[in-house]
């Protein structure tokens, strides 16, 4: 067993205290229990954090506090407040809630990007519930809870925001900077592949659970078409290999007209050096963020995973996705798993990019920092392509060092060799998601349920037909 008992114990410990009661009921787990923590916010139920808590207790077949947690963020969508003197259309849910003082009859107190830092929109939180509340029901069979008028209309009502006109001209979907894990000015915003993969992973969902009633059908032509549009879209155009380089290094631009192929105007210009020579011919990845002549070329591993556990890149991509982690272990993995983005943006760049933010400074935080809360996707997408040594060797280097290090938010440095310097203590994701990739490679019966919870792509000569690039002659 690569993880000792120790430290399994002192995860599931933490995650115990984590929990959080309302009316005696278990509904969510804080985000970190550091006494000294670096923010206020911390001491709430964060939605994108509690799903390794869920996918682990649905694991370890505690469905519970994963009902209440749906049903909860269900409620609280109601309490949506006017922002910036800005009155939203329903159907966002709130990034985080926290319980109010002593009182079990009030209701917890949401904050929809209106209490965070920067004020920021939470637009990933819909989007993983409607995947969690999958994984429930594939995990008790409670399809019933799914086809309730509660939750149909929460589903509906999912749809109804995330497939609304807005301005689009290509499948994916446009969001502002900082609304999903990356949660601070990033440069991440635009078609960030990290909300590609959760849109398509929603959409996939909704199309299982909503039912097929008259009320529903529009919507569910829409959402129908839009995942098979997004998905040959991702494959197509976000994904980077050699060939793929070699094809935009000889882009013509400026094309006008219907049969183009440099469809976005990307300009072999705006390649960036360290690309030439850091992408190795067997490996690949799916790009940040694609828009109007723009690419951003940096490697935002959670988005990648995603993409191979919903079945969104092929599964050649997958494996090739996978072999890229392998080749650049060192930078990508290097003292705790896993990168978040590569490479950190320094200089001129992080200043225009991150609003000098000071705790994204280069190889630090969300810009080249290393979270260990991202382990279970990389367990799972490792496992998925048939790289278990893959797995192995991260959990082998994580596992140890996240309990001496008394379960750190994230790492800094290059190789992710240091605490993080504003680092929460006891951060409840990194020790839930050590804990999945625990279950994942030590009990089949844990890895096929998990399987089970991530999506396949049922039908994969369902491309939609877009236009390819073909190499072009040097102009
Ligand atoms: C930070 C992370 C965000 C997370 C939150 C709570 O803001 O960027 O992804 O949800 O902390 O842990």
């Amino acid at each position: 067993m690569i993880t000792s008992e120790t430290v399994l114990d002192s995860a599931r410990q933490l995650l115990e205290r984590s929990i959080l009661y309302h009316s005696g009921q278990p509904v969510g787990t804080l985000a970190a229990l550091d006494p000294a923590l670096v923010a206020p916010n911390y001491a709430e139920c964060f939605v994108r954090d509690f799903v390794p808590s869920a996918l682990f207790y649905l694991l370890e077949g505690k469905p519970e506090i994963v009902l209440n947690f749906l049903n909860m963020v269900l409620d609280l969508r109601a309490q949506q407040p006017i922002i910036l003197g800005h009155e939203r259309a329903p159907g966002l849910m709130p990034a985080s809630f926290r319980l109010p003082n002593d009182s079990d009859d009030e209701m917890p107190i949401a904050d929809f990007g209106d209490r965070a830092i920067g004020r920021v929109a939470p637009v990933d939180s819909a989007l993983w519930w409607t995947l969690l509340l999958r994984a429930y029901v594939v995990a008790t069979g409670d399809l019933e809870l799914a086809r309730s008028p509660r939750f149909q209309e929460g589903l509906r009502a999912n749809l109804q925001l995330y497939l609304k006109e807005n301005f689009e001209t290509s499948p994916s979907l446009l969001v502002p900077d900082a609304s999903f894990m990356i949660d601070r000015r990033m440069g991440v915003h635009g078609h960030p592949l990290e909300i590609q993969a959760l849109f398509y992973g929603m959409l996939y969902t909704t199309q299982e659970l909503l039912l097929p009633v008259e009320e529903n059908r529009y919507l569910l032509t829409m959402c129908k078409k839009r995942m098979q549009t997004l998905r040959s879209y991702v494959r197509i155009y976000y994904w980077l290999d050699s060939e793929r380089l070699n094809e935009i290094h000889r882009f013509q631009s400026e094309e006008f007209g219907h049969d183009v192929t440099n469809i976005l105007n990307i300009y072999p210009e705006s390649i960036p050096g360290w690309i030439d020579g850091w992408l190795p011919r067997a490996g690949g990845y799916l790009l940040g963020n694609l828009g109007p002549s723009r690419i951003d070329f940096r490697l935002f591993t959670f988005g990648n995973l995603l993409s191979i556990l919903f079945g969104l890149a092929t599964s050649q991509q997958a494996a090739r996705i996978m072999q890229l982690f392998e080749l650049r272990w060192e930078e990508l993995i290097g003292e705790m798993p896993l990168k978040i983005c590569y490479p950190a943006v320094e200089g001129e760049e992080w200043a225009h990019t991150t609003g000098s933010d000071p705790k994204n400074r280069p190889w630090s935080y969300h810009n080249g920092g290393h979270w260990p809360c991202l382990l279970w996707a990389f367990t799972g997408a490792a496992l998925r392509t048939g790289r278990q040594d893959l797995a192995e060797r991260a959990q082998a280097i994580a596992a140890p060092r996240l309990e001496q290090d008394r379960w750190a938010e994230y790492y800094d440095g290059r190789r992710g060799s240091l605490i993080g310097r504003r680092a929460n203590l006891m951060q409840v994701w990194s020790a839930a998601s050590l804990l999945i990739s625990h279950h994942l490679l030590e009990n089949p019966a844990a890895r096929d349920l998990f399987d089970a919870f991530m999506l396949r792509d049922e039908n994969p000569e369902s491309e939609v037909s877009l236009p390819r690039a073909t190499p072009q002659p040097a102009p």
